[in-house]
């Protein structure tokens, strides 16, 4: 039998209606901080190119002739689109920052028919595993796609292709809109400067400090190019710890440890990094570089790995080439808790590692590689 409802009672009801409903909005706010999801919302930029190495490659070395290539099991096993050439077990840190601006993941130049090429207007990934910032660089592993081949290939997108999207005025807006993702010179270190018999065999080796320099002049004159063809909200970031990859710390003597010799030459660079981005910044007009600094969050995680989940810092997850110091052995099985290891193979980072990075950079605020107030959405606002 029903009761005929008092005032009371009704409104008791629906007071325990709304605090059920701002319970429910309470956690659903904490659940999509805690847990950032894919939003709806249209895109923060327009496009998204990338330049730059192996740490941001989606498959442009799968057709060539070098050592440098991730198209075999187990690289991307534990990606949506399985093996693409892919450097690590998963998403990329370029992934991360697709995902974060609400664009398809990035796919790589030579992965896409001319016909295709014609219809990505969301960004294409030029970057190259072994590619360094000299043309040199990388070529101890065979083929790459030097940075300055890179920068031709944009060019052809931005005078082929492009303008059947985005014809007349509307090519520089749709440029102008983009975000460009510069991440490069790990390889100008191991892959050049750290092989001294391989370069630099009849003539001096320069000094840390002056290879350094020669690094950001000739960046400098390729982040020119860029601007020059278009580009005006370019993200660049520095270069890692690369002393503390497993390719270093599992050589004996240093067995365990970050050679920090390494480190040092690195920090050389970065040095000269950010007023590399103030310069151009200042000298390029109407251009927003904005310097990514990783170099600290990801030593942070190496020497906090612990708190992060991570138990194994120097042991990568595939079995590999040289019992630690080379890249996966094809086709064999990786190992299973792929969220305690910090690295993939002896070079690169696994999945986890970079949703890290991803987090300290592009979700958390304040950001802790961009300077204060920049985030990359900001960024894809201005
Ligand atoms: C790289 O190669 C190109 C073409 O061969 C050349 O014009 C350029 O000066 C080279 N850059 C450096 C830094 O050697
Ligand atoms: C990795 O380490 C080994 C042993 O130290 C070295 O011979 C090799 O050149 C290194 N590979 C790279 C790409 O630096
Ligand atoms: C770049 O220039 C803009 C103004 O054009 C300024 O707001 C921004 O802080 C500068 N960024 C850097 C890294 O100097």
């Amino acid at each position: 039998m029903e009761t005929i409802p008092t005032k009371a009672k009704v409104s008791r009801a629906r007071e325990k209606e709304r605090m059920a409903t701002s319970f429910f909005i309470l956690m659903l706010l904490l659940l999509l901080h805690l847990f950032p999801v894919k939003s709806q919302n249209p895109p923060a930029a327009a496009a998204l190119y990338v330049f730059g190495d192996s740490l941001s490659d989606s498959g442009n070395n799968n057709n060539r002739l070098t050592t440098a290539r991730a198209n075999y099991l187990p690289y991307g096993v534990d990606f949506v689109g399985g093996t693409t050439g892919r450097f690590t077990n998963g998403k990329t840190f370029v992934d991360f920052a697709a995902e974060t601006l609400g664009l398809p993941y990035v796919p790589a130049y030579f992965s896409l028919s001319r016909r295709q090429r014609a219809k990505t207007g969301t960004g294409v990934n030029y970057a190259s595993g072994s590619a360094g910032i000299l043309n040199k660089t990388g070529r101890r592993l065979g083929r790459c796609v030097t940075l300055r081949e890179q920068i031709s290939k944009f060019s052809m997108t931005v005078r082929r292709d492009l303008p059947k999207m985005f014809p007349g005025p509307l090519l520089s807006d749709h440029l102008s809109r983009s975000i460009f993702f510069v991440s490069i010179g790990s390889n100008d270190y191991i892959n050049n400067y750290l092989q001294p018999d391989y370069y630099y065999k009849r003539r001096r080796r320069p000094t840390p400090q002056a290879f350094a320099q020669k690094l950001v002049d000739a960046l400098e004159t390729h982040m020119q190019r860029l601007y020059y063809l278009g580009a005006r909200k370019i993200v660049m970031f520095d270069i890692g710890p690369i002393g503390c990859i497993p390719n270093n710390t599992n050589t004996t003597p240093m067995m365990g440890q970050c050679v920090e010799e390494i480190n040092n030459f690195v920090v050389e660079f970065n040095n000269r990094f950010f007023p590399l981005v103030q310069r151009l910044n200042v000298t390029l007009r109407g251009s927003n570089f904005v310097p990514g600094q990783t170099y600290p969050v990801s030593q942070n995680i190496y020497k906090n790995a612990p708190s992060y989940g991570l138990a194994l810092t120097n042991v990568p997850c595939c079995p590999t080439y040289g019992d630690g110091i080379g890249p996966c052995k094809p086709e064999q099985q990786p190992c299973p808790d792929r969220g305690k290891h910090m690295y993939w193979d002896s070079y690169h980072p696994t999945e986890v590692t970079n949703s890290l990075m991803a987090r300290a950079c592009f979700w958390q605020t304040p950001s802790q590689c961009f300077p204060p107030d920049t985030t990359i959405q900001q960024l894809a606002r201005l």
